[in-house]
């Protein structure tokens, strides 16, 4: 066996990327559970990418077929109506884990300088989960797939001049056809997936160059000993890989009961009208996208006013797109001293809760239908959640933050 490690390290250093990335790559030691959902995001990136492989095996990718398959998965192929409710589970647990993963982030500053990269590429991993979703829905065929698909691709159409054409060319057709469900299917089986993972490595390497960030911000390669090895760090392998099993277990259980007991999730996970087949005569009576899109889908139907000579609904489509790409350049909007919440003052404190009530009202207000009042309540909580951005390089100037101690102290 040592034989053969040497032999294989002489021509490709697996020994060198295995201490590199595990067993000399020193983690600060105050990792809480916050830190887990890294790890969680890789297992269910694995479970999707695998049930995903399995569930292309049955299904058929056509507009004649494509319902009638995921029937037959769910009712004759051995094990089949596990491996769709894991994918479908799995696709659910993606974005919680990674909402989850993101609002750690924001929490203890890990966007600031030198993570900025970091941050970047997660950003990217989360628009392009977000076009792996969109795509993998219209894939069952049915209602709320087809209905969907229909609403968001005829956005791209409210854009002047090129929109309609651009709706067109995604399409693929004048209506979302078995011409649009082939591609959606490449991308979402082929394309995606290997720029996703492709993303994973990127981000996980743009970490392990400045190493990670902690819940009290502290940087912990200021204090090292003689060997060059930061007093407050420990080995990633084995106590983290053994830390990280306990999320593991903790997940599996709760993602188990789901999948085993509540897989529709009451019509969050699995929407009703979707087992109904897709009928472009029959516009269901309320369309809705799946949870994780829905703070985006409320802000897209809070601007109700045509402006400058455009429609409300180009609008919409510009503070949808803006509250996503504001994400982006968070690192150069956020200006504290200090990078944890735990140091930051009142302002940042108040700020951030602000910031995540109105995300999840707003992302209950995108799930209910529209009224009066809800789209006022849409239209305050969008603006809540733009001032969180927007204000931030003042309100983090402005207060006062408590001195970050040399070492941490967890
Ligand atoms: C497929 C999705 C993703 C995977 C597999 C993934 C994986 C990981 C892993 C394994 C870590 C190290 C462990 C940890 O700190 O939890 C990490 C750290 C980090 N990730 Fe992600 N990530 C994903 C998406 C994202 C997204 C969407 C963002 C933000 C936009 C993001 C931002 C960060 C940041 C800032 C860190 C450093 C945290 C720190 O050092 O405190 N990641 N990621």
């Amino acid at each position: 066996m040592q034989k053969l490690i040497q032999w294989i390290d002489a021509r490709l250093p697996i020994v060198e990327a295995y201490e590199k990335h595990m067993s000399k790559y020193y983690a600060p030691k105050n990792f809480n559970m916050w830190y887990f959902f890294g790890s969680l995001a890789m297992l269910v990136l694995v479970n999707q990418l695998v049930t995903g492989i399995w569930l292309t095996m049955s299904y058929n990718p056509s507009a004649e077929g494509a319902f009638a398959s995921v029937e037959y998965i769910m009712r004759d192929v051995e094990w089949g109506w596990l491996l769709r409710y894991l994918h479908s589970t799995g696709a659910s647990a993606f974005f919680v884990v990674v909402y989850l993963h993101m609002f750690r982030g924001i929490m203890y500053g890990s966007y600031q300088k030198p993570r900025e990269l970091i941050w970047i590429f997660g950003m990217l991993i989360y628009l392009v989960l977000m076009a792996e979703a969109f795509m993998g829905y219209l894939l069952p065929w049915g209602q709320m797939s087809y209905w969907g698909a229909q609403v968001i691709v005829n956005l791209f159409g409210a854009i002047p001049v090129i929109g309609e054409d651009l709706s067109l060319w995604i399409r693929g057709d004048y209506l979302i056809s078995g011409i649009t469900l082939n591609r959606f299917f490449a991308l979402h089986v082929v394309a995606l997936p290997i720029v996703l993972l492709g993303l994973v490595v990127l981000h996980l390497l743009a970490l392990h160059e400045v190493g990670s960030n902690n819940p009290e911000g502290v940087d912990i390669k200021k204090v090292k000993d003689e060997n060059g090895i930061p007093k407050d760090g420990i080995p990633f392998h084995p106590y983290y890989t053994v830390h990280d099993l306990l999320g593991v277990g903790v997940f599996l259980f709760i993602f188990c009961a789901v999948v085993f007991f509540f897989p529709e999730m009451g019509g969050l996970f699995l929407e009703k009208p979707n087992f109904e087949p897709a009928n472009s005569l029959k516009t269901p009576e309320h369309i809705a996208p799946v949870w994780y899109f829905t703070p985006f889908y409320a802000m897209l139907r809070a601007v109700t006013v045509d402006l400058f000579g455009l429609s409300a609904k180009f609008w919409g489509v510009v503070v949808m797109g803006a509250a996503i790409a504001i994400l982006f350049v968070l690192p150069w909007l956020d200006r504290s001293p200090v990078r944890s919440i735990r140091y930051k003052g009142m302002l940042s404190k108040i700020a951030l809760l602000i910031f995540v009530v109105s995300f999840v009202i707003l992302g209950y207000l995108g799930i209910v239908p529209a009224t009066e009042g809800r789209t006022k309540a849409a239209q305050i909580l969008t603006t809540l959640y733009f001032l969180y951005f927007i204000l931030m390089p003042f309100y983090t100037r402005m207060e006062k933050t408590k001195p970050v101690p040399e070492r941490v102290s967890g």
